[in-house]
């Protein structure tokens, strides 16, 4: 390979992404736990799934890849300071202060956040120096409002005023008035 671990989490860093941190209650009557994570992404609509990946080098990863259910907690513009708790090490069952709610197994569910999906655990894939944990979501929950937090560039950002949409407003099944299609420019 021509190109060095430091190059390519450089090349890795242009794609933007959103930020989720992944909650789980610990089985063992220890604390519950939550890590800042932005490899998030759909897989499937029917049936729902989901995944992340997660360094097998975690703390956490003897507790995620063992817990029967886990939440996926999206964060708005104005959690930055959550997602830096979650991302320090020793910090991740540390609950001082951050605010949340509970699932009725106990999976944390972080206040103020754009959505949550709680999944249970369908699948751990290998993937190199990360595995891959497929979520089967169970229940979720979503505002239209409010705008999410984003990562680019080693850099947390917001949309603020500069968002310039260029397509139509996402197409919604069953919501006639919504297209999803780019516009022509020029
Ligand atoms: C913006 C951001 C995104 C991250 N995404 C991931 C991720 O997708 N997968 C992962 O394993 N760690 C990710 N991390 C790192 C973890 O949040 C955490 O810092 C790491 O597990 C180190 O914690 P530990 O030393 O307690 O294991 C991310 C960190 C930041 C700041």
């Amino acid at each position: 390979m021509s190109f060095d671990v430091k190059t390519f989490r450089r090349a890795l860093g242009c794609f933007a992404t959103g930020i989720t941190v992944v909650t789980a209650a610990a089985g063992d009557g220890a604390d519950p736990f939550g890590v800042t994570i932005n490899s998030f992404t759909s897989v499937s609509l029917e049936p729902p799934l989901v995944l992340f990946c997660l360094g097998r080098t975690s703390r956490l990863y003897p507790g995620l890849t063992t817990v029967p259910a886990f939440a996926i907690n999206v964060l708005a513009e104005d959690q930055g300071p959550l997602s830096i708790h979650f991302a320090t090490s020793g910090n991740q069952r540390q609950w001082t202060g951050v605010g949340a709610g509970r699932h009725d197994d106990g999976t944390p569910l972080l206040n103020g956040c754009l959505a949550h999906l709680y999944c249970t655990t369908e699948a751990i894939h290998e993937g190199g120096d990360h595995v891959i944990v497929v979520g089967l979501v169970r229940s979720l929950d979503w505002r239209a409002e409010g705008q999410p937090l984003l990562y680019v560039r080693g850099r947390y950002g917001r949309l603020g005023e500069l968002f310039v949409p260029l397509t139509a407003p996402a197409a919604v099944s069953g919501d006639p008035a919504a297209t999803g299609r780019m516009t022509p420019s020029g």
